[in-house]
């Protein structure tokens, strides 16, 4: 899985980043924390960097590119990895588009500025690891002590109130571009990444919750199949889809992306996920390979979907077929 998070400075990224990578299983490459180490170890990427960090400004494009893309070829990239910080520009995002690296969810976490502010000033870090914390949200278990080591916490230079108010305004002047780039890119192309925000208002768990949720497509709409919820669902739903998945497999992700761009055209279809390996009756009651994609029950019409159903054309023309029976 290849996850993009955006989000203003101070919006939580870091925070659910780390979460979510490990969550997944999957590389964490953070711009801000390798620079910062480049700058901690005097090299000279860190010396060109330093001064563009001190003052709130953003590396240029061109060293930051290289060094991404440097980065996402290393093997702990190979089952995938979450992108902090990448893109922050249109020359960024176009330079990912055009080395043709595939990414599955690009998630805008939307913090307004004045929770940002707080948000900021109360940040302490642990430079060693990288882990953050914040004084009133989510304090250290002792005062300034890293949880895991116990070494000294540190405020970040660029964490001081001149130097925030312009990191706003450049992520503003710079983002607006980059989210209109990147809602156009997946209205417009099929095999575009699923591109989505969310509130980054709420506690660390609320928001990795609403993360992993529309992560994992439950909060698209899609209702997880139980066997004890089937029928009150099938009688519930005029029209329903039911994909067969394994936990959310990657092919499935593209499928529920599908789903996603067709149940804006068919408003009244309800998509839901039957997990193969939790529900072995479904399984062997419905056994995908040989029910029909299309049929009756209940008197209502569902659709079977294996993960192989990929194309929304394939899917777009079951629903068709589905409409016709219903009339
Ligand atoms: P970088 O380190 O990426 O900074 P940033 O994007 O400005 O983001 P932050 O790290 O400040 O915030 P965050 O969203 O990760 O929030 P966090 O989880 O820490 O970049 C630093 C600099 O490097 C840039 O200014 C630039 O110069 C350069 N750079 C990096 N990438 C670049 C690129 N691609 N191109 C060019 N230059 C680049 O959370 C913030 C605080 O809030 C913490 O204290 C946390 O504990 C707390 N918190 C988190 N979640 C919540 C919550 N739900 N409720 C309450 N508090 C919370």
């Amino acid at each position: 899985m290849r996850i993009i998070l955006l989000g203003p400075p101070g919006a939580g990224k870091g925070t659910q980043a780390r979460l979510i990578a490990e969550h997944y299983g999957i590389a964490l490459i953070s711009t801000g924390d390798m620079l910062r180490d480049a700058v901690n170890a005097g090299t000279a990427l860190g010396k060109k960097a330093n001064a563009y960090m001190t003052e709130g400004r953003l590396v240029p494009d061109n060293v930051i590119i290289e060094i991404v893309m440097e980065r996402i070829t290393a093997p702990d990239c190979k089952t995938g990895f979450l992108l902090d910080g990448f893109p922050r520009t249109l020359a960024q995002a176009q330079a990912l588009r055009k080395a043709s690296i595939v990414i599955d969810y690009i998630i805008n976490i939307r913090v307004d500025d004045t929770h940002i502010v707080e948000r900021m000033e109360g940040r302490r870090v642990h430079p060693q690891s990288g882990r953050v914390y914040h004084l009133k949200y989510n304090p250290p278990a002792n005062l300034n002590k890293d949880d895991i080591t116990g070494e000294p916490l540190i405020q970040r230079e660029d964490d001081k109130q001149e130097t925030i108010k312009k990191r706003l305004s450049i992520h503003h002047e710079q983002t607006t571009p980059l989210l209109n780039y990147f809602t156009e890119w997946s209205e417009t192309d099929s095999d575009a990444p699923y591109f989505s925000d969310i509130d980054g208002v709420g506690s660390v768990k609320e928001v990795s919750q609403r993360l992993l949720s529309t992560l994992e497509g439950r909060s698209l709409g899609f209702e997880t199949i139980t066997d004890t919820n089937f029928d009150t669902l099938v009688e519930m739903h005029p029209l329903l889809v039911i994909i067969f998945t394994a936990k959310w497999c990657n092919p499935c992700h593209a499928l529920i992306k599908t789903c996603v761009k067709l149940a804006k055209e068919y408003p009244d279809v309800v998509f839901g996920a039957i997990d193969v390996d939790e529900q072995p009756s479904l399984v062997e009651e419905f056994d995908v390979q040989s029910v029909p994609a299309v049929m009756v029950l209940r008197e209502r019409v569902v659709i079977f979907a294996e993960t192989g159903l990929l194309l929304p054309s394939a899917l777009r023309s079951l629903l068709k077929r589905a409409k016709s029976l219903k009339a």
